[in-house]
């Protein structure tokens, strides 16, 4: 049997980023992953180009039924500690824009320079690893892989959540958690599109591909300033994505289809302008014209010119447009959700080391905790900061 200081099992970011960590501190690492390559999401990350921090990171930027926990780990590797690294792999980036940082080339760069940071911990990965059993007794945990079976004093669990199933996710981490005996909180998509209902899909359907600078408000009142977009299956764009975090099944978002321009104000001006414009012409030098007509099918802007408009319907207009709310049907689910709310209740964790505290030598880190980030870079940060936590300990 293979021995070794630490097996990590998850070769995505989190599991790469602490077995270099390790490795490099002269531990025996054993890096083992389901897939035939490490790092399958980095690089499907950014459009290609891998968000890889945010330079705003704070704990105010996370989701945890514990929101104290993540303070620990992000203040010691935080977002600048990975720049550095970054800088000194000399792979060049830009701020696209909120303090999101992207590869000016490729997500590729980001993998690339987490294996050679791996080879200089001299870190061994085995790809196409399936973990058949994990047991534990006084000389550490025993895993029986197919075909082998390795020991080590260590288990770092950092297979991820269950976003993207195409992409290698498994419910593994869960599962280990409760075969400890650990509380897992249940788990949904997040940063994820909503579907809407038939009937308002058949209408705004026609407007798939157009974009609005919005502000998005959950019923919580957490509120997003971000663009959305209309697609064939409902709303998407980073507006949607950060307010489905906060989004319960059956509740309703409110959105400001104009946040920037007062309604209000904008027909005054256009009315003492124009006074034999029809509305909807008028609205559409500010909305999106094919947006202003759907709302027309539907009700919500009148069939007026601006003379006729009356200073009720403006006000109905005016609260339309400004808090037009939406009950989404549901949300396109972990197919395409970026991140998993919930997972491994970190109450049972030591922030400072990810160690679980009733199960010596078995760490959690990365999504499988529960602990998510916005979107903007936030996600990885996590994953480097609870991996290099992790990595000082094993
Ligand atoms: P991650 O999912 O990266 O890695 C888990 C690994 O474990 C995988 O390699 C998987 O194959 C392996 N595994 C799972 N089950 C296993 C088993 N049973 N046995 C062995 N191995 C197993 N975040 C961000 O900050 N900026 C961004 O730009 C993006 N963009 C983005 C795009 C897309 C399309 C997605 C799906 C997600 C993002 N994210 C993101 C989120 C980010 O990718 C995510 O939060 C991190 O990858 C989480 O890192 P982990 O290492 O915890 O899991």
């Amino acid at each position: 049997m293979d021995k070794f200081d630490v097996i990590i099992i998850g070769a995505g970011a989190a599991g790469l980023f602490c077995a270099a960590q390790a490795g490099q501190r002269g531990r025996r690492v054993l890096l083992l992953d389901n897939g035939k390559k490490p790092g399958r999401k980095i690089l499907m990350s950014g459009g290609g180009r891998c968000n890889f921090t945010n330079m705003y990171t704070e704990p105010a930027a996370y989701l945890s039924h514990n929101p104290h926990f993540c303070k620990s780990a992000l203040a010691r590797y935080t977002q600048w500690d990975f720049i550095d690294l970054v800088n000194r792999h000399q792979i060049a980036y830009h701020e696209k824009t909120l303090g999101q940082l992207f590869c000016d080339d490729s997500a590729a760069q980001i993998v690339e320079m987490l294996m050679a940071e791996c080879e200089k911990g001299q870190v061994q990965i085995r790809l196409r690893s399936e973990v058949l059993s994990v047991a534990r007794d006084d000389a550490g945990y025993t895993l029986q892989l197919n075909g082998a079976s390795v020991q080590a004093e260590k288990l770092v669990i950092a297979s991820g959540g269950l976003s993207m199933p195409g992409l290698g996710a498994t419910p593994f981490g869960y599962k280990i958690a409760e075969q400890f005996g650990l509380k897992v909180f249940p788990t949904r998509a997040a940063l994820v599109p909503f579907t809407l209902h038939k009937p308002l899909l058949e209408r705004l359907q026609t407007l798939s591909g157009v974009a609005i600078d919005t502000t998005i408000e959950a019923q919580d009142g957490t509120l997003f300033k971000e663009a959305m977009l209309f697609t064939h299956r409902g709303l998407s764009g980073p507006a949607v994505l950060q307010i489905s975090s906060y989004w319960q099944p059956g509740e309703q978002i409110t959105v400001n289809l104009s946040p920037a321009t007062s309604i209000d104000e904008f027909i005054d001006v256009q009315r003492a302008a124009h006074p034999n414009l029809s509305l909807k012409n008028s609205l559409a030098k500010l909305l999106p014209k094919r947006l202003v007509e759907v709302l027309q099918e539907m009700g919500q802007v009148p069939d007026v010119t601006l003379k006729q408009l009356n200073s009720k319907q403006q006000a109905e207009l005016a609260q339309t447009l400004h808090q037009w709310r939406v009950q989404p049907n549901g949300t396109e689910g972990y197919r395409t959700a970026e991140v998993t709310l919930g997972g491994v209740d970190t109450t049972q964790l030591s922030s400072k080391t990810m160690e679980a505290r009733q199960v010596p030598g078995l760490y959690f880190i990365g999504e499988v905790v529960d602990v998510t980030g916005w979107l903007g870079g936030y996600n990885f940060q996590w994953a480097w900061s609870s991996a290099w936590a992790c990595a000082q300990a094993v």
